[in-house]
């Protein structure tokens, strides 16, 4: 192959979800490699929620996506040519180097797969920083005890169906938070959660606290908003919540959203009454402490039949815009990936 595609940031989000006519494709030739680096060739790209705020310049942990330039994001690929010491033709790698047929790379923030993952697309889905979060959540910022009710939310999203998967295997009640009813049947019947509340019925508060009948002792966020609130008044003494993620206002940061959320003093109320525990998730923070247990952890749950990564495949890079446009239209069901080449 002599031509290398690479999906451009062509404009910033107009409306509140970044849409496909944001990027724009472009052609040119393949990197030529230059000393001390390697050539690497895409497989799979992992559509990450979090990767708006840097397309919108909301982001304080990483650096904006400057237009006209490649889209970064998860990759995973194959070394194609090697000059680096550490990295041969033919290695399975993973970083960030984004939507683009080929990159060059100096090695900085590239890992090497070489843990026995079972599948090359599984480096994104069951070992990415969404599963990892989910790790973080329950074993770091909010570990459950056997029998306590674990919500979480986006059950069929890349951080929540492993969420409630590892909270399952602890030996908890698993109430999932999905968007639709087809998604609450999958997240039970696929992935064994004990119930799943569809947050677009009218009565989804009552629905979840009849689903929670003890209570929710342990909650994972990763929307905020409508499946907040709805928990907020279950949440029982010594409860913990894993503040992971803001689906519900993926616009933080800019001024429609200080105007809508203005809760706050009552819930430091009920924080304070009941002797909540709330984390904030950064997952980067607890590579150093945490990735290699995780790696060893997940392994044995994927090989054991324990954790079952579902993963959600669109073809071709050209569709990564519209694949990425769709998790925040929640059209993915499972951890949303883009797969580039065999
Ligand atoms: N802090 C960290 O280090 C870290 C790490 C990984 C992930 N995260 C965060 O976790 C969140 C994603 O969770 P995930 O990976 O499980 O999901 P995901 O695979 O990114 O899927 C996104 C899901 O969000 C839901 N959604 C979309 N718009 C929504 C809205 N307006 N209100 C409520 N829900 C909406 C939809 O599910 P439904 O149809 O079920 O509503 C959609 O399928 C993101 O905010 C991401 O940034 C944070």
């Amino acid at each position: 192959v002599s031509n290398n595609r690479r999906v451009i940031l062509a404009e910033r989000p107009r409306y509140i979800v970044p849409t496909a006519n944001c990027f724009r494709i472009e052609n040119g030739p393949v990197p030529e490699l230059t000393a001390g680096n390697l050539l690497v060739r895409t497989t799979w790209l992992s559509m990450d929620a979090s990767l708006y705020a840097r397309v919108q310049r909301v982001s304080n942990q990483a650096e904006p996506i400057k237009l006209k330039e490649v889209m970064v994001g998860p990759a995973v690929g194959f070394v194609e040519q090697s000059q680096h010491p550490d990295f041969k033709a033919g290695d399975l790698v993973s970083g960030f180097w984004g939507w683009q047929d080929y990159a060059i790379s100096n090695g900085t923030r590239l890992r090497k797969l070489d843990f026995g993952v079972q599948k090359p697309s599984y480096a994104l889905s069951a070992y990415g920083a969404s599963a990892f979060g989910a790790y973080i959540a329950l074993t770091t910022l909010a570990p459950p005890v056997a029998g306590e009710t674990v919500v979480v939310g986006t059950a069929l999203g890349g951080l929540g169906h492993i969420a409630g998967q590892i909270a399952k295997l602890k030996g908890c009640r698993v109430v999932g938070i999905a968007g639709s009813a087809e998604k609450c049947q999958l997240a039970v019947e696929k992935l064994g959660f004990d119930a799943c509340v569809n947050h677009s019925d009218e009565d989804f508060a009552k629905n979840l606290m009849q689903a929670c009948p003890k209570g929710v002792d342990v909650f994972v966020d990763t929307t905020g908003g409508k499946a907040l609130d709805a928990v907020i008044p279950l949440l029982n003494l010594n409860s913990r919540i894993a503040a992971c993620g803001l689906m519900a206002t993926p616009h933080f940061g800019e001024a429609a959203f200080k105007g809508k959320y203005q809760s706050t003093m009552s819930f430091m109320y009920e924080l304070i009454n009941r002797r909540i525990s709330v984390r904030g998730l950064v997952v980067f923070d607890h590579l150093r402490s945490s990735l290699a247990q995780f790696h060893t952890e997940m392994k044995a749950w994927i090989d054991s039949g324990k954790v079952k990564p579902m993963e959600d495949i669109v073809n071709g890079l050209q569709n990564a815009p519209s694949a990425f446009q769709d998790v925040f239209e929640s059209r993915n069901r499972g951890k949303r990936l883009v797969k580039v080449a065999d």
